[in-house]
């Protein structure tokens, strides 16, 4: 099951795991998305539910209890907010950050909570949470964007290590992806992936059980963060950028 995957990467993703077998469902909060998803792949199952509302999800829980179960549950819904100067005050700011937080970290842990025991109880089952190359270093632009990824890769680190502790099987896998060509950036220029590229990246890290899955330039700001962390800064943060927060 993938969250938000009527469009952007969870769609293409959806595609892909439909190519290679897989039984697909796909949620969103937009009938019309879902609707157009389900004419381009008929083979898919879509749902609507917004992982932020808190019935959507029970019910979402009790209609894929109904359909069987998953073995997969991959957390891709995000959202980030427009770019603001965090260093002028503005009630826009808690709005978007609640906003954010809401739906790419708080949400996940809710989904994560409902449908535990169910992957607990196949034979073999994981969970991707999606979180970014901004999880490493924060974009100026995107900055309490950045603080929700981080946020979501210190959880999912945390959850693969209480699940082996639990003697639990369920494998957690991170997917990082760089700069995708989605709705998401289509405001920006600048060097961008394929959401098909990203989603190959995954497929081969999951079937390689590579929990930690840096596809393209994640790797490099990876690496680069590490031992240059000031480079990496200002590579994700070219001085250009400064005037949009003017
Ligand atoms: N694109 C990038 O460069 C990039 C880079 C790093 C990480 N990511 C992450 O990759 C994931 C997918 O991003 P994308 O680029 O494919 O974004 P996108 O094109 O904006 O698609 C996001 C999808 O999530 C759905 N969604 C949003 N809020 C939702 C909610 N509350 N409940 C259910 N579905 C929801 C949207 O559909 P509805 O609005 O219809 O619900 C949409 O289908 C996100 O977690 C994003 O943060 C993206």
């Amino acid at each position: 099951m993938i969250t938000g995957g009527a469009s952007g990467i969870g769609l293409e993703a959806a595609k892909q795991f439909l190519e290679i077998g897989a039984k697909v469902i796909i949620t969103g909060r937009n009938q019309e998305k879902l609707d157009a998803a389900k004419k381009l792949y008929p083979g898919l199952i879509a749902i609507k539910s917004d992982v932020a509302n808190a019935e959507d999800a029970i019910s979402l829980f009790n209609q894929v209890k109904a359909l069987g179960g998953i073995d997969i549950l991959y957390n891709n819904a995000g959202v980030g907010v427009l770019p603001f100067n965090l260093g002028i005050a503005d009630d826009r700011h808690l709005e978007g950050a609640t906003y954010e937080i809401n739906i790419n970290y708080l949400s996940v842990i809710r989904l994560n909570n409902l449908f535990l025991d169910m992957l607990k109880s196949r034979k073999e089952s994981a969970i991707i949470n999606t979180t970014s190359i901004l999880s490493y270093v924060p974009s100026l632009l995107e900055a309490t964007y950045s603080a929700t990824k981080t946020a979501l890769a210190f959880y999912t680190k945390s959850l693969r290590e209480h699940l082996r502790i639990a003697d639990s099987k369920v494998k957690v896998f991170e997917l990082l992806p760089p700069v995708v060509a989605t709705e998401m950036t289509a405001s920006r220029n600048g060097k961008k992936i394929s959401p098909e590229a990203l989603v190959q990246g995954l497929i081969t890290g999951l079937k390689k059980d590579q929990y930690t899955i840096r596809v393209g330039d994640t790797k490099v700001v990876y690496m680069l963060n590490r031992l240059f962390p000031k480079f990496a800064f200002r590579l994700v943060n070219p001085k250009k950028a400064d005037k949009f927060l003017q």
